[in-house]
């Protein structure tokens, strides 16, 4: 079969090296083989123009830490933008929109998007006023750097490319995707030393376990996560 999706996600980063390993296997990988998405990873210091290759500077009005500069970061951002037309210019950063499945399915449908991943105390303001469309942040804790959250967001759009897995409606049947978490799954052996697999999975009627599963994914979600379901 072929599938003709084709993204492009072009990451902008001061430590290429951290995405390498999350975006080399599994999945992320084999839809990269098949050519249902690019991944292209640039390094930040390649597009400063100052001879140390310095991305970041002290920031005005004395707070500690240092600030990402506005030059290299618009010099990378159009220098892809002169190659092709972006459909979203995202930031990393912890005080971003919080990323959820909605946003993953919706960044799933475009074509071609920058993820800038933030660093030290973060970009300077005029970046994000005039050059970012979206911030994202992945949870409410701060890491060290955007890469773990660009490689989570670039993990969560993949797997949602027609094709990227292989049974194509297991994707839709993920957790979040009706707002409600999975329900549990079991595989052979049915008994292990006593701990039995539910009768109803192994009675072979579709309809009967259908509704099993949705049954489970109600009370799993009312256990563990009411707010999906708006009663917190
Ligand atoms: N950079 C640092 N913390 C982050 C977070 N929680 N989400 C996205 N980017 C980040």
């Amino acid at each position: 079969m072929y599938f003709c999706t084709n993204m492009r996600i072009d990451i902008i980063t001061v430590i290429p090296e951290l995405l390498d390993g999350p975006l080399n296997h599994s999945i992320v990988k084999r839809a990269c083989d098949k050519g249902l998405v690019e991944i292209h990873i640039h390094n930040l210091r390649d597009f400063s123009k100052d001879k140390h290759h310095r991305v970041d500077d002290y920031p005005f009005g004395g707070e500690a830490g240092m600030v990402m500069t506005i030059a290299p970061i618009e010099n990378a951002i159009q220098t892809l933008q002169s190659e092709r037309k972006y459909d979203e210019i995202i930031y990393t950063a912890p005080d971003g929109k919080k990323y959820d499945q909605k946003v993953a399915n919706r960044l799933s449908t475009l074509t071609n998007i920058i993820i800038l991943c933030g660093h030290y105390k973060g970009i300077d303001q005029r970046i994000r006023d005039h050059l970012i469309t979206m911030e994202l942040s992945i949870g409410d804790y701060v890491l060290s750097g955007g890469e773990l959250a660009a490689a989570v967001i670039s993990d969560s759009i993949i797997r949602l490319l027609p094709g990227a897995i292989s049974d194509e409606t297991s994707a839709l049947s993920d957790s979040f995707q009706d707002d409600l978490l999975s329900p549990p799954v079991y595989t052979r052996p049915a008994d292990y030393k006593g701990w039995k697999v539910p009768d109803i999975l192994l009675s072979g009627h579709a309809a009967k376990i259908d509704e099993w599963k949705h049954n489970e994914a109600i009370r799993k979600t009312e256990r563990l996560r009411p707010d999906l379901l708006g009663e917190d």
